[in-house]
């Protein structure tokens, strides 16, 4: 039988954990606080915004959301990040992906301070993840909920098979890192990758991350296998779908997250938490 993981009860149980700290930390002085940054007006990257800020302020925290034109120079943006690394009441800084053109986002990404470095994406804390680093430090958001997903199921990564596809820095990197930091045995596939859906049908646990809806159907899925869909995809209608086929998928996975319902709210959850965590060690 297969189980629907179910996001949304998840990310609503870290949710709860999340107000009552950030009330704990508000009965220390401490608000936590999270600016993101928008330049321009991609249609999809306003909702992701607006999304956040409403679930940071539900939350208690302080939230501010500087939106800027995309016509905004690199010296622009870099002053506004050095404007909120010097800002006690911002904890997070996230800078809202894709970038325009004119942007060096990587140059961008280093700018944040890696203690307010929200998404986990400064090559500091990059690199802690990648060396399983001891302490407390930011990790990737959408990853990082998965992670969180997967315990509340009961998988345990350890010597499973895990596919990745999709090699970017915001998904497919880190959760291999993730993934192995688990011990599960990773491998990352891309759309240069040969026979990709045959290897997706080796995997005990399956995280399809490209963009192309639908790419996963049930005969690339290996039975029983744990399968996750980062995909936030239009169908022919306009409507939500995601990487992975779900009606046939569900025919033959052991657990499956639905889009949408998925991925995405655990993604908010996590930012949420992550930011709460960030407040929380810089007053330690
Ligand atoms: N665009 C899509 N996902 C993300 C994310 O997790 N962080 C940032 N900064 N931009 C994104």
């Amino acid at each position: 039988m297969t189980e629907i993981i179910d996001g949304k009860a998840v990310a609503k149980k870290v949710n709860a954990v999340t107000a009552k700290a950030v009330d704990e930390l508000k009965q220390r002085g401490v608000q936590p606080g999270i600016a993101v940054v928008i330049v321009g007006a991609d249609p999809a990257s306003q909702i992701y915004v607006r999304n956040k800020n409403r679930k940071a302020q539900a939350l208690g925290m302080y939230s501010v959301v500087r939106e800027l034109p995309a016509s905004t120079t690199q010296a622009e943006l870099l002053a506004v990040i050095a404007e909120y690394n010097a800002d006690d009441r911002i904890h997070g800084i996230l800078v809202q992906s894709p970038l325009p053109a004119q942007i060096n986002e990587p140059l961008i990404t280093m700018a944040i301070d890696p203690h307010k470095d929200v998404d986990g994406f400064h090559p500091t804390n990059v690199g802690k993840l990648l060396t399983n680093f001891p302490g407390n430090y930011p990790v990737a958001n959408t990853p990082r909920g998965i992670m969180t997903m997967l315990a509340e199921y009961g998988v345990d990564p350890a010597g499973k098979t895990a596919v990745v596809i999709g090699r970017s820095t915001i998904v497919g990197k880190p959760m291999a890192a993730l993934l192995t930091n688990a011990n599960a045995t990773v491998t990352i596939a891309h759309s240069r990758t040969q026979n990709l859906k045959a290897l997706a049908k080796t995997a005990d646990i399956l995280v399809v991350a490209t963009g192309i809806a639908h790419l996963i159907t049930g005969a690339d899925i290996k039975p029983g296998a744990t399968v996750i869909d980062v995909g936030m995809d239009r169908d022919e209608n306009g409507k939500l779908t995601g990487d992975v086929d779900f009606e046939s998928a569900r025919q033959v996975a052991g657990l499956i997250t639905p889009v949408p319902g998925g991925v995405g709210p655990m993604t908010i959850a996590t930012l949420m938490q992550t930011t709460v965590e960030l407040a929380k060690w810089s007053d330690a």
